[in-house]
């Protein structure tokens, strides 16, 4: 194995110029840690705002540029320095968030604990697409809001790459859904299996919506306010999307919170088996090999992403 290896690297925070490709030192995997050959990586919006100093920069103490963004990988174990994976294995996930990951890579070490093997009827391109987003949507319906099955959660954005694994975690729960989305989403949505489609380019969820027990609010923070007007008293709302303070729910009666995701390894293996089983399957909207990073960020930039966007380290 080569010494060196290509990574998307950033040498300030900026814009999708900052993006170079350069040879990198292999990392070396620690102790519990496997060294991976990453074969696909996912592009999240948390991505973007970290590339430009926000997002999850103010997690780490120091910033030594250049960096290497990204999280979410799919790949092949070539060293193991942890019981639980032998070389070879095709494992997936999204570690040590929201510490870096260094993911834009052709190889990744990470944590055994934050990793699962890969479902075999499943892309490396499908897997790097599944872990931050569906984690977020895991924690955030099943670990915050404890969505029961007799309960009606609204998940905006149907169509993105939180929501249209949200949909499918909540009906999987056995959950009534309803979700907002854009006019040329609304077939997309409903074949995700939400009972109500809003399509919010014509109509005010708002206006149209009451009774909603859970709430999960991942468009603007300034529409959190019109979320809480179709809630239940007790209900719950859970935001990614911006800070909320005890205040502001109770003014309405409800319970509500942010949540930023993290690495479960237990969690990433519950939702493989949803993979294995096809109880929840992932959109791709477009892959770009990795010397199109740029192309990648503005694609999820532009704020449509029907499913997912990966780097297809591969191609
Ligand atoms: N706190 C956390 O831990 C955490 C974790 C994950 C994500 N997030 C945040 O959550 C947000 C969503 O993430 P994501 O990965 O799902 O983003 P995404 O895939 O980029 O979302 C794109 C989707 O948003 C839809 N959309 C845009 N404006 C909308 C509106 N007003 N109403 C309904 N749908 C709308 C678009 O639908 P149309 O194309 O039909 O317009 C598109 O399908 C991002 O801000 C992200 O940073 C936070």
């Amino acid at each position: 194995m080569s010494e060196t290896m290509k990574a998307a690297v950033i040498h300030q925070f900026g814009d999708t110029n900052q993006f170079t490709i350069e040879a990198r030192p292999l990392p070396i995997p620690g102790v519990g840690e496997v060294l991976i050959e990453v074969y696909a990586s996912g592009v999240n919006p948390i991505d973007l705002k970290t590339r430009i100093g926000q997002g999850v920069s103010h997690f780490w103490t120091a910033t030594n540029f250049p960096i290497v963004l990204g999280w979410d990988i799919s790949g092949v174990v070539v060293e193991s320095k942890a019981p639980e994976f032998k070389v070879g294995d095709e494992v997936f996930g999204m570690p040590r968030f929201p510490e870096l990951a260094d993911a834009y890579a052709e190889f990744v070490s990470a944590p055994a604990n934050e990793l699962t093997r890969k479902p075999h009827n499943i892309s490396h391109i499908e897997a790097a697409a599944i872990p931050l987003a569906a984690l977020t949507a895991w924690q955030a319906l099943f670990d915050t809001a404890k969505l029961l099955a007799h309960q009606t959660v609204l998940i905006h954005a149907g169509a993105g790459g939180v929501g249209h694994l949200a949909i499918q975690l909540a009906k999987w729960k056995g959950a009534s859904v309803v979700s907002t989305t854009s006019n040329q989403n609304i077939a997309f949505v409903t074949n995700l299996g939400a009972e109500k489609v809003i399509d919010y380019t014509s109509t005010n969820y708002w206006e149209v919506l009451s009774n909603i027990d859970v709430v999960f609010h991942m468009i603007s923070p300034d529409l959190r306010e019109k979320s809480y007007q179709t809630m239940k008293s007790g209900g719950h709302l859970i935001s990614i999307t911006g800070p909320v303070s005890p205040e502001e729910p109770a003014a309405y009666n409800v319970n509500g919170q942010f949540i930023s995701v993290r690495p479960n390894g237990k969690q990433i293996a519950q939702i493989a088996e949803l993979l294995r089983s096809g109880d929840i399957k992932v959109e791709i909207d477009a892959s770009y090999p990795l010397k199109d990073v740029a192309k990648a960020h503005k694609h999820v930039e532009g704020g449509h992403t029907k499913g997912k966007v990966v780097i297809d380290l591969k191609s």
